[in-house]
């Protein structure tokens, strides 16, 4: 009597649990990693039922976390609707034939700085629902341009720009040898309205070990992906003083300096002269105009030097 108890009870429990248990046994996988995309290409957010099969009646939402929730795309069984959110009309997309499989991934086509953060896919039926979050990193590079300045001082100037990268980018001038130049470089990071990165980096090459080629190096950290140029200076195009030309400014100089030397002595020997006759010709005029003058005076001046007639 009380086995056959026991297996009624049994048979009831198993009736009433064994829908449940058929909701309960799927699960929903976003991605474990932060999925990264690279600006103006698309990327597929992964969102997966496992096992891999559809619920019946069911809605997806795909919303973005941060800021609030901004709903992304929508999906639902009842009245077939598929639906991208506002401001994103025609960035996204859902793979309706792989819902078979469980997989409910989305598509974002021509990613943007912006569109950076966390996403949540978000599945249900009238008796299941569950959310996988997965987040999305956005990566900009660009390519790299040298330019030459010309002439600056002893050396060379160069330019190197580009623009378009996220997050901020490393720049490096390397010389021949893979090592870095050892000038002075000034860089210029600026960021633009859609978040996006240029750089501006000047360097002034002189002729030395550095010369032959350089390279300007741009670096994505979160990529680990680098852009480069680089350009052959070849040793003529360094500005060059001719040994003639030295050898004329030297002679120059030195001329310049013995002309000036012989032009002081003159002048100093011509004022001892003059500044001698100058006094000759006031001590004459004192004793001539004054001939009332006590003798004592002439007398005097007669023992400072030459008397005077
Ligand atoms: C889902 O389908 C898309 C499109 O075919 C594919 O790129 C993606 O890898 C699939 N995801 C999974 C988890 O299989």
């Amino acid at each position: 009597m009380a086995t056959w108890w026991r297996l009624c009870v049994c048979s009831l429990g198993i009736l009433l649990l064994a829908p449940c248990s058929l909701s309960e046994k799927f699960s929903l996988i976003g991605s474990p990693h932060p999925v990264v995309g690279v600006v103006g290409q698309d990327v597929v957010l992964p969102c997966q039922l496992s096992p891999p099969a559809r619920l019946s009646s069911m809605d997806v939402q795909w919303r973005k976390i941060d800021p609030g929730f901004i709903l992304i795309h929508e999906y639902s069984d009842e009245g077939t609707q598929d639906l991208p959110g506002e401001g994103y009309r025609t960035r996204t997309e859902l793979f309706l034939r792989e819902f078979s499989r469980g997989n409910v991934s989305l598509k974002l086509k021509r990613l943007q700085v912006m569109d950076a953060g966390a996403y949540q896919c978000l599945v249900r039926n009238p008796e299941w629902t569950q959310e996988a979050t997965t987040e999305l990193q956005v990566a900009g590079v660009a390519p790299v341009f040298i330019d030459v300045l010309g002439p600056r001082g002893q050396g060379i100037g160069l330019i190197c720009r580009s623009t378009g990268w996220f997050p901020k980018p490393e720049l490096q001038w390397v010389g021949k040898n893979g090592q870095n130049l050892a000038m002075e470089i000034v860089t210029d990071v600026t960021q633009d309205r859609e978040k996006l990165y240029s750089v501006v980096s000047h360097v002034t090459v002189t002729e030395g070990e550095d010369n032959g080629d350089i390279s300007c190096i741009v670096r994505n950290g979160l990529l680990e992906t680098e852009r480069q140029s680089a350009i052959h200076l070849s040793g003529d195009v360094f500005p060059r003083v001719s040994p003639w030309l030295a050898a004329f400014w030297v002679m120059f100089t030195l001329g310049l300096i013995a002309a000036g030397a012989c032009a002081y002595l003159g002048y100093t020997a011509k004022r001892k002269a003059s500044q001698k006759k100058h006094s000759k010709e006031e001590a004459k005029l004192f004793y001539g105009r004054s001939p009332a003058l006590s003798p004592i005076v002439s007398i005097e001046m007669c023992e400072l030097g030459e008397c005077l007639v």
